[in-house]
C-alpha cells in the first residue's frame, strides 16, 4: 500500500483495519477441539479491540505510564467504587506494595515493623505470604475450611498476639471468605486488613464487591485472571495517606508524586528540605522510602482497558460455567467434595475446586492424569501447604492449631476451568469424562 501521501491519522486508520483483519484470520475462529486440544484450566479471551488498543498505545510513542494508564485506573476505581486504583506490574508486586506501604513511618504507632506478625493461611499462593517474610515479619498461618477453602474464621482470635499488626488473606479461587467475621476481628484489634483479590475481581459479599472491605486490596491481571494485561496488577484503597505510600514504594521510594512527564505537581519543587539534603534539592530526586520500580507500561494499560469493557460478560460467563459444572458433577458427590460459597457470598470463580473424598478407591493423581489424557487441564490449589514448600525451610513462622485441612487439600484437591472460553459443549464433555472415569474399575496405586 502506498502511504507516502497519507496523514498520520489516515495511516492509523489503515493500521486499525489491518489489525482487525489479522485478528479475523489468525484468532477469530480458533476453537478447542474436544479430546485433541487441552481445555485449559485458565486462559484469556480477547478480540480485535485488545490488539487495536495495544497497537494504538505503541504508536503513541509514549510507552511508560500515560493516557491509557490514567483511563484504566479511573475505570477500575469506578467499577470498584473506590477512591484510588494504582496499577502495578503483577499481582505479586501488588501484594508486596500493599504490605510494604504499611511499614511507612508516616503511619506512626500502627506502622508494621520488623518482627511483627501478620495473619494468613497456609493454603495459599506463595506471594500472598512472601511479602510478610520480605519485610522481616513473621507469618502466622491458619488452617482452612474444607468446603470453602477459606480461613477457619474462628481461629483468628486465637492467632492474635501482642505483635499482630495485620490480616492478609486471599479470597481463595474467587470465593469470598467470611468478611463479616474477618472485618469485625480486624476492627476490634485495630489490625490492618489486606484483601488479596487476585483471583476474585467481580466477586461479591453481601452484594458489595470484594476488595472494598479492607484497608487495601490487590488484583492480578495475568492471563489466568478475570481480566488480563499480559502481566499486571493493581492496588486499591480509599485511604489518602496509604495511596501516597503505595505510589512512593512503587516509584523508587520517591517523595515526589508527579506522573511521568509532569513536573512541579506539588507547586514547590525547589523549595523542599527533607532528610539531610540541602534546602531546594529537586523534589523529583528526594526519596523517603526504600522503594522499587513496579510500574506498568501504557501498552499493558491499553490491553487492560479493552478487557475491562468485557468484564461484566466475563463475570457472568464464569458464574454460569461454575453453575453448569456444579450441576453436572453433583452426581459424583460420593467421590468428590464440591466447592461451596459462604451464605452471603456471590463469587466470580477463578476455577472449579474439587477434592477427592477420604477412602475413595482412586487417588487424585489417577483422576488428574486421566483428565489430562482426555484433554482436560487441571491445577492444584497453588502451594498446597506452603510450610512444606522447599523455600519455607529456614523461614520463621507460627502456626495456630493444626493444618489438618490444609494437608488434606495438599493431597486431595485440584481445580478445573470455568473461564469464559469454556462452552456448554466443553462442560458436557468434561462431565462425560468424569463419568467414564468413575465407571472404569481401578485399584489405588
Ligand atoms: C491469590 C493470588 N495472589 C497473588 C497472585 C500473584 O499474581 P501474579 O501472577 O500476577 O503475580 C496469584 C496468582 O495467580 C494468586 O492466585
Amino acid at each position: 500500500m502506498e502511504t507516502s501521501n497519507l496523514s498520520s491519522d489516515e495511516i492509523k486508520k489503515e493500521i486499525r483495519k489491518l489489525v482487525e483483519a489479522y485478528y479475523d484470520t489468525t484468532f477469530k475462529n480458533r476453537e478447542i477441539r474436544l479430546g485433541k486440544d487441552l481445555i485449559q484450566p485458565s486462559g484469556k479471551k480477547f478480540d480485535a479491540e485488545e490488539l487495536k488498543l495495544l497497537v494504538e498505545a505503541s504508536l503513541d510513542g509514549w510507552w511508560t505510564e500515560g493516557r491509557f494508564t490514567k483511563k484504566f485506573e479511573k475505570k477500575l476505581s469506578d467499577f470498584l467504587q473506590v477512591k484510588h486504583a494504582i496499577t502495578v506490574n503483577s499481582g505479586s508486586s501488588a501484594n508486596l506494595l500493599a504490605l510494604t506501604a504499611l511499614t511507612s513511618p508516616r503511619l506512626g504507632e500502627r506502622r508494621i515493623q520488623r518482627g511483627d506478625e501478620v495473619i494468613g493461611v497456609a493454603a495459599c499462593f506463595p506471594t500472598t505470604v512472601n511479602p510478610v517474610i520480605q519485610i522481616g515479619c513473621v507469618p502466622v498461618l491458619l488452617d482452612i475450611d474444607k468446603e470453602t477453602y477459606n480461613v477457619k474464621a474462628d481461629l483468628l482470635e486465637k492467632a492474635i498476639g501482642p505483635k499482630t499488626k495485620a490480616i492478609f488473606l486471599a479470597h481463595t479461587l474467587g470465593n469470598p471468605y467470611n468478611l463479616q467475621r474477618v472485618v469485625e476481628t480486624a476492627r476490634k484489634h485495630n489490625l490492618w486488613l489486606i484483601e488479596d483479590c487476585c483471583d476474585a475481581l467481580g466477586s461479591r459479599y453481601e452484594n458489595k464487591l470484594v476488595g472494598t472491605f479492607g484497608d487495601i486490596a490487590t488484583f492480578s491481571f495475568y492471563p489466568a485472571h478475570q481480566i488480563t494485561m499480559g502481566e499486571g496488577g493493581a492496588v486499591i484503597t480509599n485511604n489518602d495517606l496509604l495511596v501516597q505510600e503505595i505510589r512512593s514504594f512503587r516509584d523508587w521510594g520517591r517523595d515526589c508524586w508527579c506522573m511521568p512527564g509532569c513536573q512541579n505537581t506539588c507547586g514547590k519543587r525547589f523549595q523542599w528540605q527533607l532528610g539531610q539534603l540541602p534546602f531546594g534539592y529537586d523534589h523529583k530526586y528526594i526519596y523517603s522510602n526504600i522503594g522499587y520500580n513496579l510500574k506498568i507500561t501504557d501498552m499493558q494499560a491499553a490491553l487492560g482497558l479493552a478487557q475491562l469493557e468485557k468484564l461484566p460478560f466475563f463475570i457472568e460467563k464464569r458464574k454460569e460455567n461454575f453453575s453448569l459444572l456444579g450441576q453436572g458433577l453433583s452426581k459424583f458427590n460420593q467421590y468428590l467434595q464440591l466447592p461451596r460459597a459462604a451464605e452471603q457470598a456471590d463469587p466470580c470463580w477463578f476455577g472449579f475446586l474439587l477434592s477427592v473424598k477420604e477412602n475413595c478407591h482412586f487417588t487424585r493423581e489417577q483422576l488428574t492424569q486421566y483428565l489430562n489424557d482426555k484433554g482436560i487441564g487441571t491445577r492444584l490449589l497453588f502451594s498446597g501447604n506452603v510450610t512444606k514448600q522447599p523455600y519455607f525451610e529456614g523461614v520463621t513462622y507460627r502456626v495456630v492449631g493444626a493444618l489438618e485441612n490444609t494437608d488434606y487439600v495438599m493431597n486431595n484437591t485440584f481445580w478445573i476451568g470455568v473461564h469464559p472460553s469454556i462452552t456448554l459443549e466443553h462442560i458436557s464433555y468434561i462431565v462425560q469424562c468424569f463419568e467414564e472415569f468413575f465407571e472404569t474399575p481401578k485399584t489405588k496405586n
